[in-house]
């Protein structure tokens, strides 16, 4: 995790060695592995590596506050948990559980179209523990738009406050971890509970999710039209794709590369934000996930023009090692790291980091 040797214990280090030491090979396969050659995977965490903060002093900034304001919620960290598939090989509780540490922590959960567990008991879970908790939906745009459109209503329905469409994912990537393992269904007792009962599906039932490189603007323009959720785009890498994703009313965008499970060309997500938050020029907010792993990464993300950041394996780590508590763990963590980098940079809240305070380090000795 430190991108040169061995990563220094630490909370999510430890999670990270429990979860692999638990779970199933072909399932930890699965969560950590990446497209290709793994090549984007490994650059969104090195690239954080490759830069430093040069900290600003004396500005009687006093102990940084970690709370932003995001659609549909004020969250009381940065961190927001990232839409991550099948939570159930993780832990029995599955995202049940993932939904409750996101609820305590005050975070936004991104819950994936993919869960083992119905949105609807997702949101009942993290409302069980704060009522005001902020559940989004992350969903990929199906070929059928009846299918998409009754997943966005039984979001709704469910109380979640946002969309999140999933842009980048025209086909599956290919996970070499994953067709070496043979691992491309849910073993039984696991299933997409999302998909269940949707027009097309076989009478109680499930649908697969399908993905489909003729999708378009207009498939989205039509999903926006048709609802009133606020949507944000996931995946987004390219300054004119945020200009457009601007231009038609997107309420957020993403930068991300999937977690290097897409294009494995694909540039760092860290690499790819400046110009995106260039683009997009303040107008909405702008996320990033891939490779954050600690509250200098929260930090840079948020110099460079994020108003907030994703993490994906980090929260299957705590779920797999510690169920509930280990998702509490990690964010928990990452939020205090957070606090402490902020406060070290001389930085009064999370819009306090400026660009000029991000550096290239230089080549290694
Ligand atoms: C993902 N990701 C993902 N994204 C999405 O939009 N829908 C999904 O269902 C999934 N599923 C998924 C499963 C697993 C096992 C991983 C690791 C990732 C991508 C995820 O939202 C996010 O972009 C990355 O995980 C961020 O990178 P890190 O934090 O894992 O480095």
């Amino acid at each position: 995790m430190t991108g040169g040797g061995p990563p220094v214990p630490g909370v999510l280090a430890e999670l990270r060695e429990k979860a692999a030491a638990r779970l199933d090979p072909v399932h930890w396969d699965f969560y950590e592995g990446g497209a290709g050659e793994e090549t984007a995977a490994a650059e969104n965490v090195l690239a954080f590596r490759r830069l430093a903060l040069l900290p600003r002093v004396l500005r009687g900034a006093g102990q940084a506050d970690t709370s932003v304001d995001l659609p549909g919620a004020r969250a009381r960290t940065p961190v927001v948990v990232a839409p991550t598939a099948f939570h159930g090989l993780a832990h029995p509780d599955g995202e049940r559980a993932t939904a409750r540490a996101a609820a305590a922590a005050g975070a936004v959960l991104i819950t994936s179209m993919a869960s083992t567990t119905a949105v609807a008991d997702v949101t009942a879970s993290a409302r069980s523990v704060r009522e005001d908790a902020a559940v989004w939906f992350q969903l990929y745009l199906q070929p059928e738009s009846g299918v998409t459109d009754a997943l966005a209503r039984r979001a709704a329905q469910a109380g979640c406050t946002a969309l999140v469409v999933t842009v980048d994912s025209p086909v599956f990537g290919r996970r070499r971890r994953d067709d070496r393992n043979g691992f491309h269904d849910l073993p039984p007792g696991h299933a997409t509970e999302n998909m269940r009962g949707l027009p097309g599906a076989p009478p109680g039932g499930t649908l697969d999710i399908a993905m489909s490189p003729a999708l378009s603007w207009d498939d989205l323009r039509r999903l926006r039209d048709g609802h009133d959720l606020p949507i944000l785009l996931k995946g987004v890498l390219h300054p004119d794709d945020a200009r457009l994703a601007v231009a038609e009313g997107m309420r957020g965008v993403i930068v991300s590369n999937h977690g290097g499970r897409q294009l494995d060309a694909a540039p760092a997500a860290v690499e790819a934000l400046p110009r995106v938050a260039d683009a997009v020029a303040g107008r909405i907010p702008v996320l990033l996930d891939g490779g954050v792993r600690t509250g200098s990464d929260v930090v840079t993300a948020l110099a460079l023009g994020a108003t907030a950041v994703g993490v994906g394996r980090p929260v299957l780590w705590g779920l797999a090692a510690e169920g509930e508590d280990g998702v509490a763990r990690v964010l928990a963590e990452l939020r205090d790291d957070t606090a402490h980098v902020l406060t070290l940079c001389g930085a009064r809240d999370c819009s306090g980091p400026t660009r000029d305070q991000v550096v290239a380090r230089g080549p290694r000795a």
